[in-house]
């Protein structure tokens, strides 16, 4: 076979420069070549030839692609697949013939043309190198039809020497990208395939005499308090160094020791300084910290970190993997008031204006390089490119290319060699060559459990009892692992509704020091905007092969709207905890890793009856991170006897942050001082029977079936009868690798969502109505056993329920409780319970008591894939009304409510939102108990605690008719 074209052999580029450190700011001048570019696809690599590269080429009937962008979320109509095709998302397996480092002859080929003048201030002397900080998959470019060489390495950056080349008029710069090379073996990342030029690209003057590169090693020593600081600059040239604010002025390579203060998550001190050598002045932001591992724990500056992290990709519905400098100053931002403080770039390295944005604001960072070979597994990794001599280099250059440009940011304490990608001496050449070069920071790669190559356990998805057993330094493996300290660089799968096990997880982080914290994945869905669906996943776009919704993972929806699973995440995490102090006092424990409360103000609030009575500040002592005190409450307000009354405690930002305003709540509890007194139910009044209706107080039956028709004059289209049914949760369906029982299968084959109710008897008596049914599905052996007794005291409809199991229930239930249909008018919703969101029993610590309102629709959860939503837990009454007309229920226990618009069965039907109509009942479950969440779609199940298994029940519910 003849040579291979250069986009398949697996040789890593050619011309390009080494890799260095990117930096935001300079006064050598650059000229940004972002913008509207010329563009042509083609079907294939050589359908066209490279006649375009030329400078007078004319591409006047070419179209336009933005740059940054992808060209397949560009083209006119954005029809899907559009103008310029389609994105595609595939999780684990290549969406072409798996036979490296070939790619299929289908490789869709973006020519861009671009024609640019140098602004009239150009200096006239000096070098200047383009740089391309990433395009998918490779490129191949031409200046002024001089072809400068090509590259592979999509979240990459590359750049090319170009100062001879350039012209003060009318320069033309060709690139010629393909969608497949044999980088793609290397990026089997689970998401979108976005080919294009999805990052800057920049001119860059290099004056005479500039560095060509620089690293800044700036260390803390936490027992003398002093930072050291040496700036390295390549070759021999000098420099100098100035700190303003430390009074320093040093020569590089030269190091000096001074008192500073560090650099952490927590408190992210950076010192201006500047770098000026050979003609030109860079600005650098130094952070002083130090990473170690002492004893089997990660330190930076001497103390113990626990990662409360997410991993992200880059993200946006509209441009894919091209994100501006807002969106990311959004996430975090976002992340900042959620009380993340540590990010894996999973799984490439980001933007590299990202990691500026991480050293500013504080945010711990695992640097991914970008490197995934997973789709291998699937051949029990044979042919595994890092395990293959040939591609060391291309493994090699991926290394270099994330250290070299993202080593002078403080808040980057680790560097991933990549993600799944089995293991192979590529692998452990790539940790060498990072160690070597960095031996400042800890390396990370989950995919190997012997660690060999690296300086933390990693793992990720672990049910909760093995990191319990890690943690306890319990777990078999390699002597040498168990010195290290362990991580979950991905748990809690956020897909759909979910994750549960949260807080679960948070025990065993702070209770055993090695584990120290993980990453959940992951930060956003990758729902694509779609002309149909409003948003679009896997298969949506044409796709042949494709992963269908488990590209939304994430804990924000498309728009950046936090899902309910990061506003649990952040209760979880919250770094102050607030808990009962004994009679009239609060514990306040300060779980920083660093930093005092003093940047905190406490308040209190009295609640009776859900009802806010009075609040006020609270003096809580600047703590030190690790202490907790007894903080005295106030006397309470004079309140109700017999009312349930609570503490609310909130920590609040006291001052402006970069991140959020002062007030914004950074964590609360809630501590209980009365249950509620309930006084028993009247049964006063008694029923009447007409031929075809039984009336007992406000409640109209049918005599022949018992079911409640009207309450009042309010109409009952469904009267309540019994539930289990939910519509399945991504995690309910759980992933078929997972080990765990999958409920949604199990719960469907049993026929739970098609059950039937036999009525067995009717009753009346003095003092009210009793109805016995057996509810079960086809096909089935066991049942439910169910009673409902019907009282009343003139006013109040009580409906108690009993249920017993009958036959072996070798599954646990969805959910247990009553289903009614009531008029669709009734749309407001009041109530006191756990809120202001939804909240199952895995998924509930963020919910907390009080009154809340909504509307039905702002009830809904929307997850991109409908499933179970929306419950709202421990209610102790809620209302439903229009203007007009409207139900108390009030519930013995507390209950959960879920109020929708559509049936449970076109919840389960639906595929995406759109497809959801509302009719014209307003559906309410009223649930004694759901099961729990759990995070299966990609990670352990229900825990035994959170289970519903079918067990005899008894529950009741008081309904009002509200005029
Ligand atoms: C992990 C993988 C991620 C993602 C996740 C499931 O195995 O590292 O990239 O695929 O599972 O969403």
């Amino acid at each position: 076979m003849s040579a291979l074209p250069w986009y398949e052999d697996v040789s890593p580029g050619r011309g390009t420069l080494p890799p260095r450190a990117w930096y935001a700011r300079s006064d050598a001048p650059a000229l940004s070549l972002n913008g509207d570019w010329a563009f042509r696809l083609s079907p294939t690599a050589d359908a066209e030839d490279q006649a375009f590269a030329a400078p007078e080429y004319d591409a006047s009937d070419w179209g336009t692609v933005a740059v940054p962008g992808h060209w397949v979320l560009q083209g006119k109509g954005s029809e899907a697949p559009g103008e310029y095709g389609g994105p595609a998302y595939t999780n684990v397996r290549y969406p072409f013939p798996v036979d490296p480092p070939r790619v299929p002859t289908e490789n869709p080929t973006g020519d861009h043309l671009r024609r640019f003048d140098l602004p009239a201030d150009w200096p006239a002397s000096g070098g200047a190198v383009l740089r391309l900080d990433g395009v998918e998959s490779c490129a191949r470019v031409w200046l002024n039809g001089t072809e400068l060489g090509e590259f592979k390495g999509s979240r990459l950056a590359h750049e090319f020497a170009v100062g001879h080349l350039l012209k003060a008029r009318d320069n033309v710069l060709a690139l010629r990208v393909h969608q497949w090379s044999s980088g793609s073996y290397l990026e089997d990342q689970d998401q979108w395939w976005l080919p294009g030029v999805f990052r800057d690209v920049t001119l860059l003057h290099r004056p005479e005499g500039a560095p060509r590169d620089f690293f800044v090693h700036a260390s803390y020593d936490h027992v003398t308090g002093t930072g050291t600081l040496r700036v390295e600059c390549e070759g021999d040239v000098a420099g100098r160094v100035t700190v303003p604010e430390l009074g320093l002025d040093l020569a590089t390579g030269e190091a000096v020791t001074v008192a500073v203060e560090p650099w952490c998550a927590e408190v992210p001190r950076l010192y201006e300084a500047e770098l000026a050598a050979g003609g030109e002045r860079v600005a650098l932001r130094v952070g002083f910290r130090t990473v170690a591992v002492e004893n089997g724990v990660m330190t930076v500056n001497g103390r113990r970190v626990l990662f409360r992290g997410v991993n992200r990709h880059e993200f946006h519905p509209e441009r894919g993997r091209s994100l501006d400098l807002a969106t990311m100053r959004e996430d975090v931002e976002l992340m900042k008031r959620h009380n993340i403080n540590a990010v894996r770039t999973s799984h490439y390295p980001p933007h590299p204006a990202f990691l500026d944005l991480c050293d500013t604001y504080g945010l711990w960072v695992i640097d991914e390089g970008d490197l995934e070979t997973h789709g291998f597994e699937d051949f029990a990794w044979r042919g595994n490119p890092v395990d293959d001599a040939r591609w060391t280099p291309a493994l090699l250059d991926r290394a270099a290319r994330l250290v070299e440009r993202d080593k002078n940011h403080p808040s980057v304490v680790m560097w991933s060699l990549g993600n799944e990608c089995g293991t192979g001496a590529g692998l452990t050449a790539m940790a060498r060559w990072i160690r070597d070069r960095d031996p400042s920071r800890l390396v990370h790669y989950e995919g190997d459990r012997s660690c060999a190559d690296t300086d933390v356990y990693s793992r990720m998805y672990p049910p909760h009892a093995e990191v319990d057993e890690i943690g306890r330094r319990a777990d078999r493996g390699p002597a040498a692992r168990a010195q290290l300290p362990f991580i979950l660089c991905e748990y809690a799968h956020a897909m759909g509704n979910g994750p549960g096990g949260l807080a679960d997880y948070q025990r065993l982080f702070e209770t055993y020091e090695r584990c120290q914290g993980g990453f959940v994945w992951e930060w956003i869905d990758h729902g694509l905007v779609h002309p149909v669906h409003g948003y679009g996943y896997g298969g949506d776009f044409g796709e042949e092969l494709h992963d269908g919704n488990f590209v939304c993972d994430g804990l924000l929806f498309p728009d950046r709207t936090p899902s309910p699973g990061l506003l649990e995440y952040k209760k979880v995490v919250e770094p102050v905890r607030i808990a009962d102090g004994g009679p009239g006092a609060a514990l306040v424990t300060n779980g920083h890793d660093v930093a005092d409360l003093a940047h905190l103000a406490f308040t209190w609030s009295f609640l009776a009856d859900g009802e806010t009575l009075a609040t006020g500040p609270l003096e809580v002592p600047a703590l030190a991170a690790g202490a907790s005190a007894r903080v005295d409450l106030p006397v309470p307000p004079a309140h109700r006897e017999g009312a349930e009354t609570l503490w609310t405690v909130r920590a609040l930002l006291a001052a402006d942050t970069a991140w959020a305003p002062a007030g914004h709540e950074v964590a609360w509890g809630q501590i209980q001082v009365s249950a509620p007194v309930r006084p028993a139910p009247p049964t006063r009044a008694h029923p009447s029977r007409t031929s075809d209706r039984i009336t007992l107080g406000p409640g109209v039956f049918d005599a022949r079936t018992g079911v409640l028709s009207a309450l009042g004059s309010l109409p009952v289209t469904a009267g309540p009868r019994l539930d289990v049914w939910r519509a399945p949760t991504d995690n309910d369906d759980g992933a078929p690798w997972q080990p765990d029982e999958r409920h949604g299968p199990l719960w469907r084959e049993l026929g739970l969502h098609r059950m039937r109710h036999r009525t067995d008897e009717v009753l009346l008596d003095a003092e009210g109505l009793t109805v016995r049914s057996r509810v079960a599905s086809g096909a089935s052996d066991v049942g439910l056993r169910t009673t409902y007794r019907w009282t009343s005291d003139g006013t109040v409809l009580r409906l108690a329920v009993e249920v017993v199991p009958e036959g072996e229930w070798r599954v646990p239930l969805p959910r247990l409780g009553v289903r009614l249909g009531l008029p669709a008018a009734l749309d407001r919703v009041d109530w006191y319970g756990a809120g202001p969101g939804e909240a199952y029993p895995d998924t509930r610590a963020a919910a907390r008591l009080g009154r809340w309102e909504a509307t039905v629709d702002a009830l809904q959860t929307p997850y991109l894939r409908p499933q179970e939503n929306g419950a709202r837990i421990d209610t102790r009454w809620v209302e439903l009304t229009s203007p007009t007309e409207g139900v108390r229920v009030e519930g013995d226990p507390a209950f959960a409510f879920t109020a929708r618009r559509w049936t449970t069965e076109q919840l389960d039907a639906a595929a995406h939102r759109g497809e959801l109509v509302p009719g014209d009942t307003l559906w309410l479950h009223l649930d004694h108990a759901q099961h729990g969440i759990g995070s299966q779609s990609c990670g352990p199940g229900v825990l035994p605690e959170y289970r519903l298994d079918a067990a005899p029940a008894a529950f009741s519910l008081s309904f009002t008719p509200l005029g």
